[in-house]
């Protein structure tokens, strides 16, 4: 199984869940990230251009790459295979420009659109959390009176890919004179 976007939030959530399944997990990565993909279950670690692709993969799970690039990620596939993805635009078969593959564009993490009915895989993965066998990556964490800081951050991160980590930015509800003095400011 092949995820692409690994290192994002999606993709750090999910490599854990496929790792207790026993798939076996190629994941993207940069150099420097590789090392928390495996920690934190990827079997494999590859690079972004389309020439570091595996071939004949079972799944291809796309959490970053747009509609119009799933025709490369497409050709990685068994004949038979499956391409989820979480992007929008909803991709449409020309997009992946193959026939004998399945696609799906899922929402949540089970939910393909047009049936919102079944939400049990969420309510499974947060059963999981709350029994300790699912942990968020974090890449940061902040005071509460860093709020503005972790914003700043997390933008410059997301926009000019300066100073990223792996994981989510986390604000920290601790009690002090500090953050007292904050919220108090906040709820007025
Ligand atoms: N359908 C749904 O229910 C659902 C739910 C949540 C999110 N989403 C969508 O899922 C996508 C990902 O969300 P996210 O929160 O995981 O985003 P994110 O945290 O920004 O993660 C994107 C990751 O992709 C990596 N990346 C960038 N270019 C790449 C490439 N060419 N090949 C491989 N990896 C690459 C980035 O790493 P670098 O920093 O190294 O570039 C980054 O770690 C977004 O489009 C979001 O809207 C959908």
């Amino acid at each position: 199984m092949l995820v692409v976007g690994a290192t994002g939030g999606v993709g750090t959530a999910l490599i854990p869940l496929l790792a207790a399944a026993r798939a076996h997990v190629i994941a993207t990565a940069t150099d420097g990230d590789a090392e928390v993909l495996r920690a934190l279950g990827a079997d494999e670690t590859i690079g972004y251009r389309a020439s570091d692709d595996p071939a004949d993969v079972d799944v291809v799970v796309n959490a970053v790459l747009p509609g119009d690039r799933l025709s490369v990620l497409a050709r990685a596939l068994r004949p038979g295979g499956r391409l989820l993805t979480v992007t929008h635009p909803v991709p449409t078969t020309e997009m992946v420009g193959r026939d004998g593959i399945e696609l799906h564009f899922v929402i949540g993490l089970d939910v393909v659109l047009g049936d919102m009915r079944d939400m049990r895989g969420m309510r499974d993965i947060g059963e999981a959390a709350e029994r300790g066998e699912l942990r968020a990556t974090i890449g940061r964490r902040y005071r509460l009176d860093e709020g503005p800081r972790a914003c700043v951050d997390f933008c410059l991160s997301v926009w000019l890919v300066a100073g990223r980590d792996i994981g989510r930015p986390v604000l920290s509800l601790i009690r002090n004179a500090a953050t007292r003095r904050v919220a108090a400011r906040q709820l007025s």
